[in-house]
């Protein structure tokens, strides 16, 4: 993929591309999804949820509008979901989805795949998506946001990088730093159904999306310490096709 002119690669961590703003590394993370599918329009993309992906999904359906690229042979995987709440409910993975991608462009509702949370069994439910996403061969591109405290999906500290499609406890850092999206809820749910590290991992590429200097701690620990089960995102290191799109808020601890 041919990288914007803005992008900074440092010598000593491949594939780290810094931008001036969260707008410009997120216009980077567009290109890079919109170069995918225009090169693969059956690809399947690894999607993630969160306030960092609003600006990538809302260049993807500018390009849509435009009719510079179809989404209807993509196939997507959403990496988690909270427990408990219906895929109408404002506050669910489902509805995000919907509102910021998925309803406003032509993705085919049969190949948008979605953790269900609302279920009586929940154990249950993750062996389904885990079984969709084992039949769907390998996700091309995996896209990703940053917790604060390095999670990944919904893989908080202490995840396994061997560890597969599961119910987690949200950690309180994430409770914490996901209470200010909340649309009607008045808290955040405390569990959710997640994918996997092991599975992030299996993905042919890896684009991870970081900005705002709140994620510049989580992003030193994730480039420049060992890989180790207290920072999820370190795992990402041992994988051979990862790229680190940052803004110069996120990036400014490494140095
Ligand atoms: C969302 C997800 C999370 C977020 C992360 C960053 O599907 O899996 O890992 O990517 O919590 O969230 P934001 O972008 O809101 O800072």
């Amino acid at each position: 993929m041919a990288l914007s002119s803005q992008t900074t690669a440092l010598a000593q961590i491949p594939r780290v591309h810094i931008f001036p703003t969260a707008g410009e590394a997120a216009d980077a993370v567009a290109e890079h999804l919109l170069a995918t599918v225009k090169r693969n329009p059956k690809s399947v993309l690894g999607l993630a949820t969160g306030q960092t992906p609003r600006h990538v999904y809302a260049k993807l359906v500018h390009a849509f509008r435009e009719g510079k690229i179809s989404f209807c042979d993509v196939e997507t995987f959403n990496l988690d979901e909270y427990c408990g709440l219906t895929a109408s409910h404002p506050d669910s993975f489902a509805a995000f989805m919907q509102r910021e991608l998925f309803g406003l462009a032509d993705f085919d509702p049969r190949k948008t795949n979605l953790i269900n949370g609302d279920v009586q069994d929940v154990v249950a439910e993750a062996r389904r998506y885990a079984t969709r996403l084992k039949e769907s061969g390998a996700v091309d591109v995996q896209l990703l946001g940053l917790g604060t405290n390095g999670h990944i999906g919904f893989n908080e500290p202490g995840s396994a990088s061997d560890s597969h499609v599961r119910v987690v406890d949200l950690a309180d850092e994430t409770l914490s730093a996901n209470q200010p999206s909340l649309i009607e809820l008045t808290s955040v749910p405390e569990r959710a159904i997640t994918i996997g590290i092991a599975d992030i991992l299996h993905a042919r590429e890896i684009v991870m999306l970081a900005t705002g200097s709140a994620k510049a701690g989580a992003v030193r620990r994730s480039l420049r310490e060992a890989p180790s089960t207290d920072c999820p995102a370190s795992f990402l290191g041992t994988h051979q096709a990862v790229h680190w799109y940052l803004d110069n808020a996120a990036a400014a601890e490494i140095g």
